[in-house]
């Protein structure tokens, strides 16, 4: 486990590898991520380039994780800002303050997994900039 930058935390996702069969991966609950899990959801079937997110949370924690293919994050904690390429179905990264994400597709159709702490509740994004700022400099008073 690595604490990135902006706060964010890498993990390894156990990964089983099978002879020229592929490999494995799996998480569990409370147990190898610090949250119950309550919504998994995935972004699918995206462009090459094409950009998603641009928004915060201010409760939800996340694992993140990319099973196919190579998406660039771009994290922001307020202070710091830093860019994450995930392309290793055993790296997870669990985002569980609130953290302005930005993400690029680097290659078509890769795919980006969620496994979320609670149901949607868009009461909770922050989907403005200066906005995220203002709700950080709260936080850091
Ligand atoms: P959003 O979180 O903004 O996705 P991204 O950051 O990748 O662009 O969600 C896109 C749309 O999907 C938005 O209209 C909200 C809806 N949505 C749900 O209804 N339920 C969900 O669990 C999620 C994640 C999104």
């Amino acid at each position: 486990m690595r604490t990135t930058n902006t706060g964010c935390k890498i993990i390894n996702i156990a990964t089983i590898a099978a002879d020229g069969a592929g490999q494995i991966s799996f998480f569990e609950a409370n147990i190898d991520i610090p949250f119950e899990i309550k919504r998994i959801y995935y972004i699918s079937r995206v462009p090459k380039d094409a950009k998603r997110g641009g928004h915060a949370h201010k409760e939800l924690k996340q694992l993140l994780f990319c099973p196919y293919g190579s998406v660039k994050m771009l994290l922001d904690d307020g202070k710091n800002r830093e860019e994450i390429i995930m392309d290793d179905p055993a790296v997870g990264l669990v985002i569980d303050k609130p953290v302005w994400r930005e993400m690029r597709w680097l290659e078509k159709n890769s795919v980006l997994c969620v496994a979320a702490s609670d149901y949607y509740t868009p009461e909770d994004y922050i989907r403005d900039y200066d906005e995220f700022i203002e709700y950080k400099n709260m936080e850091f008073e």
